[in-house]
């Protein structure tokens, strides 16, 4: 997974990092596993379920006590990091095997990769991966591709990355990278 290797080059042990939808946890192992033991991960999702199966994945490998899972929304991040970190990962659209009514969307996913950027060190990143396709997920990519250049080039870079030639709406990657300190 493109993300993954983005994250690879980026985090250290030591780090602390957030994933901004835990899902089943899949990502949030990756991710405490990069930052070692002396790392932190924070964990974000609105779904109760996702966090327990976040939290029993983490368990089974050691990883829990280096992780904080909040069962909020990923707009609300501000109120829950206090440190900088040095990567924020969005997997976007609906958990699998989950309710697919329940997916991310635009607006809070805007609101927030921006407090991320607020929270993020420079040369910091956020990797936002973009699902569309099948029964959801066209109005999200459709809301942020319209956003995403909003965003001040003074302070972050926002690159977008697409498949050209595999089939059924593979997922786009963002990566937005922090070029200055907010004031
Ligand atoms: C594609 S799944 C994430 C997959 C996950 N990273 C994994 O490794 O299994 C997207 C998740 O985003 C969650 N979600 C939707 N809106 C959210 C929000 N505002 N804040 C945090 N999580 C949200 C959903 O509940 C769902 O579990």
């Amino acid at each position: 997974m493109m993300s993954h290797e983005y994250a690879k080059a980026v985090v250290k042990e030591g780090d602390c990092v957030v994933d901004a939808t835990t899902g089943n946890g899949n990502d949030t192992v990756f991710l405490a596993e990069l930052v070692g033991c002396t790392g932190k991960v924070y964990g974000f999702d609105i779904q109760h379920e996702a966090i327990d199966n976040t939290r029993k994945k983490l368990e089974e490998r050691g990883f829990l006590e280096r992780c904080v899972l909040i069962n909020d929304g990923h707009e609300n991040m501000a109120k829950y990091i206090t440190e900088p970190v040095k990567l924020v990962m969005f997997n976007l659209g609906y958990r699998p095997g989950g309710d697919h009514s329940i997916a991310t969307k635009g607006e809070t996913t805007m609101q927030a990769i921006r407090a991320a950027l607020e929270k993020l060190v420079v040369h910091g990143l956020i990797l936002v991966v973009i699902y569309h396709g099948g029964d959801s997920g066209f109005s999200e990519r459709d809301y942020l591709l319209a956003k995403l250049p909003e965003l001040n080039s003074k302070i972050c870079a926002v690159m977008h990355m697409n498949y050209l030639n595999l089939p059924n709406n593979p997922p786009m990657l963002v990566c937005i990278e922090k070029l200055k300190q907010t004031d």
